[in-house]
């Protein structure tokens, strides 16, 4: 069973529940409610994962700035040597900001316009992941019209299947992800003769939050002999990126450890000269976080008891997305008679729901936490129903930042205009 005592730098303190050194209802008192909270010890020691594992051996571990963009976070992963993926201008410009080196930033997404190929190339990126012919021939134009060369991979679907939710499953054929592998070869041999492009290595993503390493490793598999058959043909690659993927523990979950995964794909690698590139989100950022709400109204329906709270789906889409199990927590010990709650938001949607069927001690007022909500958390919200996105705050042992602040009203409207008078 999941709980405040699966995630490290959570903990109870007489009844309080606290991340790292700081009481969350303090934080929802000081800052209100709903809130992202992360713990700078969760992401540091989780990047520090990735980067321990792969001690000795040329790597780069490019954080996927998707699962979670805020530029503070970015900044102290990048303090920490972090490299990122990016799938847009939009994540570059925040990479920047952040201070990340342009050199660490390898660049995914399967409909790359050429202002941002134009963009990342005057920066100078690392690597362009390139996902079809037609790509490679705009990118080769843009840079040719600069007078430079583009540092390509590309993303190659090696068609196995990562046996994660649809949704988030990339690897498959039948996925518009990347070039099947089997046409791979022809891929390299046409950018091989464009003088505006350089080859640097290869690349695949074939799903998120894949609990065993199987797949991941199946597919590197399949990369090294690409690898292998592209040496005969005189083309030589100088990296070769794995992607993301690693799951995490929402529930009873119980995925390899980075440390666990690596030395596998390491044995794999052998004496192999090439860079090892990674792109993990989630295994970085989600059980870093929670998102912090307050119970706004109980409700008896029939047999059903609703806790509305005043987080939705606008905040969090992943429950009503897909179907997401997360842990969800009374911030204070309650002595409310338990019962077995929906807990769902303000937005008007039957789908808009954060847990469904929790067993909770819950009186109005209580504030709640959502565990696991640091990846593809605050990236995801909107503004529907016109709610204004909620404010991020950084914990570091007994210091809180606020990194984000909460959205005004006046936010909502800006940049829009009313109609000339009549
Ligand atoms: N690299 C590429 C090219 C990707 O498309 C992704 C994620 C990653 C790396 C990072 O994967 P991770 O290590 O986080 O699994 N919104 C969904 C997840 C979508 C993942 C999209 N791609 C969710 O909330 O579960």
């Amino acid at each position: 069973m999941s709980g405040v005592d699966s995630f490290a730098h959570f903990s109870r303190q007489q009844g309080e529940l606290f991340i790292e050194q700081r009481n969350l209802n303090q934080i929802a008192d000081q800052y209100g409610t709903p809130c992202y909270v992360y713990s700078s010890a969760v992401l540091k020691e989780n990047f520090d994962a990735y980067s321990q594992a792969l001690q000795g051996r040329e790597h780069l571990v490019c954080f996927a700035v998707k699962a979670c963009s805020n530029i503070a976070i970015l900044q102290l992963l990048a303090r920490r040597g972090a490299g990122f993926d990016i799938v847009s201008v939009g994540e570059l410009e925040r990479v920047l900001l952040a201070g990340g080196q342009p050199e660490k930033i390898v660049f995914s997404g399967v409909a790359k316009t050429a202002s941002e190929m134009r963009r990342a190339l005057e920066v100078g990126i690392h690597c362009f992941n390139v996902e079809s012919a037609a790509e490679l021939e705009v990118l080769a134009d843009v840079a040719s019209s600069m007078g430079i060369r583009a540092p390509i991979s590309l993303r190659v679907n090696p068609d196995v299947d990562a046996g994660t939710h649809p949704y988030i499953s990339t690897g498959l054929k039948e996925n518009k992800f990347g070039i099947a592998i089997e046409h791979a070869l022809d891929f390299y041999q046409r950018a091989a003769q464009l003088p505006s492009i350089a080859i640097k290595g290869v690349d695949c993503h074939i799903g998120s939050q894949l609990t065993d390493a199987a797949p991941l490793l199946d597919a590197l598999d399949r990369l090294l002999a690409l690898v292998d058959q592209l040496e005969e043909q005189a083309i030589t690659l100088s990296h070769i990126d794995l992607g993301g993927g690693l799951g995490v523990r929402y529930f009873d979950e119980q995925p390899p450890t980075a440390d666990d995964y690596l030395s596998q794909v390491l044995q794999r690698l052998g004496d192999r000269t090439q860079c090892l590139v990674l792109e993990p989100g989630r295994s970085i950022v989600a059980n870093s976080a929670v998102l912090l709400t307050e119970t706004i109204y109980l409700k008896q329906s029939g047999e059903k008891h609703f806790a509305i709270v005043d987080a939705a789906m606008n905040d969090m889409l992943r429950p009503s997305l897909y179907q997401a199990w997360m842990a969800v927590e009374n911030c204070s010990a309650s002595t409310a008679p338990e019962k077995t709650y929906d807990v769902v938001g303000p937005v008007c949607e039957t789908g808009d729901w954060l847990a469904k069927g929790r067993p909770l001690r819950l009186a109005t007022g209580d504030r709640l936490a959502l565990f696991s909500a640091g990846a593809y958390g605050f990236t995801m919200a909107s503004n529907y129903n016109s709610r204004t996105r909620a404010a991020e705050l950084l914990v570091d042992g007994d210091q809180c930042h606020l990194i984000r602040e909460r959205e005004t009203l006046a936010d909502l409207t800006r940049g829009e205009h009313l109609l000339n008078p009549e």
